[in-house]
């Protein structure tokens, strides 16, 4: 439907995205879910990742194999509710830099206030992924990729839990070479811009401030 998207259709994605989706869900519960998601999306996301052809001796002779380039990939959290993703994140690539962009939104004219910028050196030599659990208007995930760029960044994935196609339209407008990774494209935003039928505020989801 969108050539800048990847719905990562997958059973447990869709079971476990479900269950979050359900407002008596707790903070640690939701944590938890998000948590196993993380794997199965990052396991899309990093699906394109390049490898080096390398050798390793088995007890029993050598073995041509694969690995991950010495360049550690990087991972960008937008503040505050991408932190959510980085434990399993940093679980699956251990290795990886890790950067943070502060944004928060302003209520009225929904545009992203930046307030914090901290990212790893050499982007334009690493594979990065951009997390934030919500793609709404897009406004804030194409500032954050604005950042990126000016840093050096070339080859960005973005992963979210879920997207509004608004919020991917946006993304395409502006940076049509940043793939997007999503758990679930749902319906549309409210005038609040909410994602419909969405999950809420993924921070407060999180973090229990609600
Ligand atoms: N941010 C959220 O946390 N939830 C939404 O629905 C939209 C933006």
């Amino acid at each position: 439907m969108y050539e800048n998207l990847t719905v990562v259709e997958h059973p447990l994605v869709k079971h476990k995205l479900t269950r979050i989706r359900d407002k008596s869900v707790d903070p640690k519960e939701f944590r938890e879910t998000l948590d196993e998601i993380t794997m199965l999306l990052a396991y899309e996301v990093t699906r394109t990742f390049p490898l080096e052809e390398c050798t390793v001796e088995t007890p029993l002779m050598p073995y041509k194999g694969a690995k991950l380039p010495d360049v550690e990939p990087a991972v960008i959290v937008i503040l505050r509710a991408a932190l959510g993703f980085l434990p399993a994140m940093l679980k699956l690539l251990p290795n990886a830099k890790t950067g943070h962009i502060g944004m928060s939104r302003d209520h009225e004219t929904l545009r992203p206030i930046h307030y914090y910028c901290k990212l790893p050196t050499a982007l334009e030599k690493r594979e990065t992924i951009l997390l934030d659990p919500m793609l709404a208007t897009g406004y804030s995930a194409v500032a954050a990729v604005d950042f990126l760029k000016q840093a050096g960044a070339k080859n960005i994935r973005f992963m979210c839990l879920i997207a509004a196609p608004e919020g991917v339209e946006v993304m395409r407008q502006h940076h049509p070479d940043v793939m997007i990774y999503t758990g679930a494209l749902d319906e549309k935003l409210n005038e609040k811009g909410y994602i419909i039928p969405g999950i809420g505020d993924a921070g407060d989801r999180i973090f229990g401030t609600y």
